[in-house]
């Protein structure tokens, strides 16, 4: 298969391959998605695919709007007016809500649980697009399955350049990693994966119950090792003790810019005036350049755990983990 990359303009393209059930590589304000029907389970199939991602990990549904939201979710009573509260106040935007699902969604979008994550995106491409096509979207990040996810149209064609027919391109994304994903238990808001909505922004709803890593084993999709690089990645707090081995060549991504250091071929300062937003918009992107290297290490500074940095460094951990070893490789 042949993959065009096409600008923004050309959206009615891409609404055609998915009337016809392909997928499509879309931008969205968090990663790039790699988008299909998802009401159609052939066109998920072709996720799955083109990702080579296990039937076992579930996929968010973006829907056009939000009076969509009660139709592929069923909302409890007692979460209801939460829900709809978070709703009206993150959507659109980089915000994935885990709900009861119901029918009309298709098992291979949600592996089988009877929960669907969902969300609208505020990407003014994806939003047009999804609107045109008139029906939900599956949409994943659009990386190789255990990969990092990709912020730029040219990171979705190194991933699965052959594997999909099109790349809608525009440009870098804004938040650059994905989106916070919550469920709602028991009348406490449990944070699922860490985002650019952050545990401070969503106290102020309900108590917060940021669910562990462990736990997360247990439930589908949430491998410790995901956002993997190549390259090793070693977490370390300060750069200015950190001692190469000997002939060990290695790379910086750092939190307090530096500019020249003898020990490290590469340095990307994640963002020169320490705004963590402008260090998320960065990460993803640093990490692959710095992967491209070929050193023998990445090393990554710890950012401050306090509102995005928590994000930032949840991705820098799995990231350290490597290369999932326990089953499918990435
Ligand atoms: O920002 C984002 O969320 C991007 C853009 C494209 O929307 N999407 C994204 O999708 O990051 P993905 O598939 O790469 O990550 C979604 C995560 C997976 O870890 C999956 O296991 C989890 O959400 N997930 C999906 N449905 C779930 C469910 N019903 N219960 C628990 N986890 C779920
Ligand atoms: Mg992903």
């Amino acid at each position: 298969m042949k993959t065009q990359i096409v600008s923004s303009q050309e959206f009615a393209k891409a609404v055609a391959l998915l009337r016809a059930g392909e997928t499509v590589a879309l931008p969205t304000e968090t990663v790039y998605g790699l988008a299909a029907d998802s009401l159609n389970p052939l066109a998920v199939a072709k996720i799955f695919e083109a990702k080579a991602r296990p039937r076992f990990d579930p996929l968010i549904v973006h829907p056009p709007e939000r009076a969509w939201l009660e139709k592929i979710a069923d909302l409890p009573q007692r979460d209801r007016q939460l829900t709809l509260k978070l709703a009206e106040k993150f959507w659109p935007g980089p915000f994935t809500m885990v709900l009861p699902k119901r029918e009309i969604v298709p098992e291979i979008v949600t592996a089988g649980l009877d929960t669907v994550a969902v969300r609208i995106s505020a990407h003014p491409v994806f939003a047009k697009i999804v609107r045109e096509f008139g029906k939900p979207l599956a949409a994943p990040s659009a990386n190789r399955f255990g990969r990092i996810s990709p912020t730029t149209a040219q990171h979705v064609s190194n991933e699965l350049d052959g594997r999909i027919p099109l790349i809608v391109d525009a440009g870098l994304t804004e938040h650059g990693i994905e989106s916070t994903i919550i469920a709602i238990r028991k009348g406490k808001i449990e944070i699922l994966r860490r985002g650019p909505i952050t545990s401070e922004q969503l106290s102020a709803f309900a108590k917060i119950r940021v669910v562990t890593s462990r736990e997360k084993i247990s439930a589908p999709g949430q491998l410790a090792s995901h956002y993997a690089p190549r390259t090793p990645l070693q977490l370390i707090d300060d750069v200015k003790s950190f001692l190469p081995k000997p002939n060990q060549r290695c790379a910086l991504l750092a939190w307090k810019a530096i500019e020249k250091d003898e020990r490290f071929i590469a340095i990307h300062n994640l963002s020169e005036r320490k705004d963590v937003r402008e260090a998320a918009a960065n990460l993803f992107r640093y990490l692959r350049d710095l992967d491209a290297l070929d050193v023998d290490v990445i090393v990554a500074e710890r950012v401050p755990p306090q509102g995005l940095g928590a994000a930032i460094m949840d991705r820098l951990q799995r990231a350290s983990r490597g290369p999932d070893r326990r089953g499918t490789p990435g």
